[in-house]
C-alpha cells in the first residue's frame, strides 16, 4: 500500500469518485467528523454552559491554536481564531483607525471579499484604493514597488494567488513595504496547507487564513495572525468581553493584548 492509498483511507467517503482538492472547501477526514462529534456530545454530557464545559473550551482552543503555531511558525498567543479567511481581513481592516486620503494597495488577483472591503472603507472613510499588477507579471515585486505613494497606509495581497497559483515573493515584498513603512496584510487562504510556512520569519503584520481549505478542516473555522510587533495597532470593531483592555467590572476579566483580544467564534468548530 502506498503513502497515498494509506491517506485516502483517511476519506473513505471518496471511494465512488475521483476527489481533487482546489482550494475551495476541503473534505473532513474521519478522524475530523468523529471529533466533531464527540465533542458537541461531550458538551451535552457536562452542560454546555458548565464550569467544566467551558475549561474544556479553553483547553481545546489552547491546544488548537498551539497546533496551528507549530505548523506555521509562530507563537500561539499571537493568534486568534476567526471563522475564515475574510473575517480575518475584516478584523484588521476594519480595526485600523483611518484617515481621510489614505491609501490602500491591493494586487489585482485578490479575492472579491478583501475587494469588497476595500471598497467599502473607500467610501466611508475618504480613502483611495488601488490595484497593482502582478498577474503573470514576472517582477511582482518591481510592481508594487512603483505603485507604493507616501499615503499608501497597507498592501493587501496573497500569498498564493487564487486565480492562476503564482507564489508570490512575500519575505521580499515585507521587506520593501516596511522599510516605506506600510503595513502588510497576507490572504493565506490558499497558502496554509500547501507551503511550509515560517510565519515570524516571513514577518508580515497580519497573516489572515482558513483551516477549511487546504487543511480540510471544518468550515468556520480559521485564524489570524497578528504580528507581536503590532500589538494593539488594530482596535476591536466588535465588542466582546476578551477586547477590553481595562478592567470594567468587578469580575476579575483578564486583560488581553495583540491577538489574544479577539474572540473565537462561538462554540460550533472551536470544540473540535
Ligand atoms: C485567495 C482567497 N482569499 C479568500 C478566500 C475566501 O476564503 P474564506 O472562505 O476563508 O473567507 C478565498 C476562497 O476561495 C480565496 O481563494
Amino acid at each position: 500500500m502506498t503513502d497515498l492509498d494509506r491517506h485516502r483511507q483517511k476519506f473513505p467517503h471518496i471511494d465512488h469518485y475521483s476527489y481533487f482538492n482546489y482550494g475551495g472547501q476541503g473534505l473532513l477526514p474521519t478522524s475530523a467528523l468523529e471529533a466533531m462529534h464527540q465533542a458537541q456530545l461531550t458538551s451535552q454530557q457536562i452542560g454546555p454552559f458548565s464550569n467544566q464545559s467551558g475549561l474544556q473550551l479553553y483547553k481545546t482552543t489552547e491546544h488548537l491554536k498551539r497546533t496551528f503555531a507549530q505548523a506555521l511558525g509562530c507563537n500561539s498567543t499571537d493568534l486568534a481564531l476567526t471563522e475564515n479567511t475574510t473575517l480575518g481581513c475584516n478584523i484588521v481592516l476594519w480595526g485600523l483607525g483611518w484617515r481621510s486620503s489614505d491609501h490602500i494597495l491591493l494586487t489585482d488577483c485578490e479575492h472579491q471579499g478583501l475587494v469588497a472591503i476595500a471598497q467599502e472603507l473607500a467610501a466611508r472613510f475618504d480613502l483611495t484604493v488601488d490595484l497593482c499588477s502582478v498577474i503573470d507579471n514576472p517582477d511582482p515585486l518591481g510592481a508594487i514597488a512603483q505603485a507604493i505613494t507616501p499615503r499608501t497606509r497597507i498592501l493587501v495581497l496573497s500569498h498564493i494567488l487564487w486565480n492562476q497559483g503564482q507564489v508570490l515573493p512575500l519575505e521580499a515584498i515585507v521587506a520593501l513595504c516596511h522599510s516605506k513603512g506600510v503595513q502588510v496584510l497576507v490572504d493565506g487562504a490558499q497558502s496554509v496547507g500547501v507551503l511550509p510556512l515560517d510565519l515570524d520569519a516571513i514577518d508580515a503584520d497580519y497573516y489572515a487564513f482558513t483551516g477549511h481549505k487546504w487543511w480540510c478542516g471544518p468550515p468556520g473555522l480559521g485564524a489570524l495572525h497578528i504580528n507581536p510587533k503590532m500589538n494593539c495597532a488594530v482596535r476591536s470593531s466588535a465588542g466582546a468581553a476578551s477586547c477590553s483592555t481595562t478592567e470594567v467590572s468587578p469580575r476579575p476579566f483578564i486583560k488581553m493584548g495583540g491577538a489574544t483580544r479577539f474572540p473565537p467564534p462561538p462554540g460550533r468548530c472551536i470544540r473540535v
